[in-house]
């Protein structure tokens, strides 16, 4: 990780000057002001203390914003009026099931993930946090060498479990889990899927995650199968075993554009084709989204419960026995902001959650990404522009097999012109989220050291 991280601090000083403090475990969000770690590790106010924000990289464990606890829910795509953009999204997830990035439609009850040339892609996070529960989607993967598609369940301390489809392997999907971001090789697995490929032909992806184990599970067959008690580490006395609150998301991403490492252009198949057929045919890279259902699953019967609202840690420790359900409010009066101060800047009536409310900008409230890249592990971020990359980013070859995720590289440039999010101007970030969470699949920044430490 050091390694990983020096080089990618280097490369992110050329835009410091506009950059906010950067955080990661070892190194806590400083400024009361601007507590909270995002996901892509910076430290702001507003969204910065939502989804993804860390707490063990924040000013205090306090810092993040409560995290919604886990609905039922099935859900179709008639429309989005259920999803929001993060500048419209202070954690009601009442009002809004989900948060994304990029440019989605729908067509025919179905959701399409699209990605049109030199674009990041589009990501879609669900609101509300799982702690043990069934995930469930239908999906039609994208194609292409350099296209990858991905439906994670991650954690604010970066638990992750992953499917994930490499666009030139249309006859498998790859598995992958991480426990506090802690990176290893071995953790990856493929599943070959049966019955007609995984971009032509429909199929449900499940994930089954319980206290005691995760079930990966393709068309109603367990696969995979991870039980808690073989990630005992005997030294460290902990399971590693993903066991924190966790969102759903899914996104569609060029791990093969150009600008990436080698070793993630060479895992995602190849360099991206931004003339690839679907482009030719719709003007974009797509993926197809069916009905996704999350059944929650009851807490650990040990599980520390003081209301039915939000979970939140308890503990720096950040496993299972330091989550907590209780009454704590998720909704923020405002972009500006905390955990540390949910109502500030409530002058608006409760609906100020969802969408439709007005924007306020204020500085280090919208996490773009398109800043420094450092820190936390999920972070390899590159950000953006600048840093781009070179270094960021990277991924990638490891060796071998894995599976990898990563992260664009600095793919802000050429993302952020394809966006056409439609709603603000200067928030780029619709662009940088995106990588952001894709940098947030952890699988890239393994890649990402080893790619460093062979240079
Ligand atoms: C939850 O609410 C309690 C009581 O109001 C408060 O002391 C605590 O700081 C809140 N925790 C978080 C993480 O916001
Ligand atoms: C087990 O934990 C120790 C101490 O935290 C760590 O150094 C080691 O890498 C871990 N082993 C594995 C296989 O993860
Ligand atoms: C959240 O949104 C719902 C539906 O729009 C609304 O009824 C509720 O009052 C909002 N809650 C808060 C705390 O703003
Ligand atoms: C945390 O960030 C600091 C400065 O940004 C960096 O020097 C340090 O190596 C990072 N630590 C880890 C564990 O990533
Ligand atoms: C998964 O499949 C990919 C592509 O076929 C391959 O490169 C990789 O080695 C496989 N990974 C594992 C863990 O088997």
């Amino acid at each position: 990780m050091v390694r990983f991280v020096t080089p990618l601090i280097l490369a992110s000083l050329s835009v410091a000057a506009l950059a906010a403090q950067t955080c990661n475990n070892s190194k806590q969000c400083k400024d009361e002001k601007y507590p909270c770690c995002s996901q892509y590790g910076e430290c702001g106010t507003g969204a910065f203390c939502l989804g993804g924000c860390d707490p063990l990289a924040s000013f205090s464990l306090d810092s993040c914003a409560p995290m919604p606890v886990c609905k039922s829910k099935t859900y179709t795509w008639d429309n989005l009026d259920n999803a929001a953009t993060q500048d419209k999204y202070l954690g009601n997830s009442t009002a809004a099931d989900w948060t994304y990035s990029g440019k989605l439609k729908t067509e025919d009850g179905n959701l399409i993930m699209t990605m049109p040339p030199k674009s990041g892609g589009s990501l879609v996070a669900n609101n509300h946090y799982i702690w043990y529960g069934k995930i469930s989607g239908k999906f039609k993967s994208s194609r292409g060498k350099g296209v990858v598609t991905a439906f994670i369940l991650l954690s604010d301390v970066k638990d992750e479990i992953d499917y994930e489809w490499v666009g030139a392997d249309l006859t498998s999907v790859q598995t992958n889990y991480y426990w506090q971001g802690v990176l290893d090789w071995q953790n990856g697995g493929n599943i070959s899927v049966e019955g007609g490929d995984t971009y032509n032909d429909w199929h449900t992806y499940e994930i089954d995650w319980t206290p005691e184990k995760v079930d990966w599970v393709v068309d109603g067959t367990v696969h995979r199968t991870l039980k808690k008690s073989d990630t005992y580490n005997a030294t460290s006395k902990k399971y590693e075993f993903p066991q924190t609150p966790s969102r759903l998301q899914m996104s569609l991403w060029p791990a093969g554009q150009p600008s990436n490492a080698q070793g993630t252009i060479d895992w995602a198949g190849g360099v991206i084709d931004w003339n690839s057929e679907d482009i030719q045919n719709a003007g974009y890279d797509f993926a197809t989204v069916g009905e996704v259902s999350v059944e929650c699953y009851d807490p650990p019967s040990d599980a520390t419960k003081k209301g039915n609202n939000a979970y939140i840690f308890t503990n720096s420790a950040a496993m299972e026995a330091d989550v907590a359900i209780t009454n704590n409010n998720t909704v923020m009066g405002s972009l500006g902001a905390t955990g540390l101060d949910m109502d500030l800047g409530a002058d608006k009536p409760s609906s100020s959650a969802s969408k439709g409310s007005s924007t306020t900008s204020v500085a280090n409230s919208i996490p773009t990404g398109a800043t420094v890249g450092s820190g936390g592990m999920a972070t390899n971020d590159d950000s953006g522009s600048s840093s781009g990359s070179s270094s960021s980013s990277s991924s990638g070859s490891g060796s071998d097999s894995s599976s990898g995720t990563s992260t664009t590289g600095d793919s802000e440039t050429s993302t952020s012109s394809g966006f056409t999010q439609g709603t603000t101007t200067q928030d780029s970030g619709a662009a940088g989220q995106n990588e952001r969470v894709l940098r947030g699949s952890l699988f890239g920044v393994l890649v990402a050291l080893v790619v460093l430490v062979t240079l």
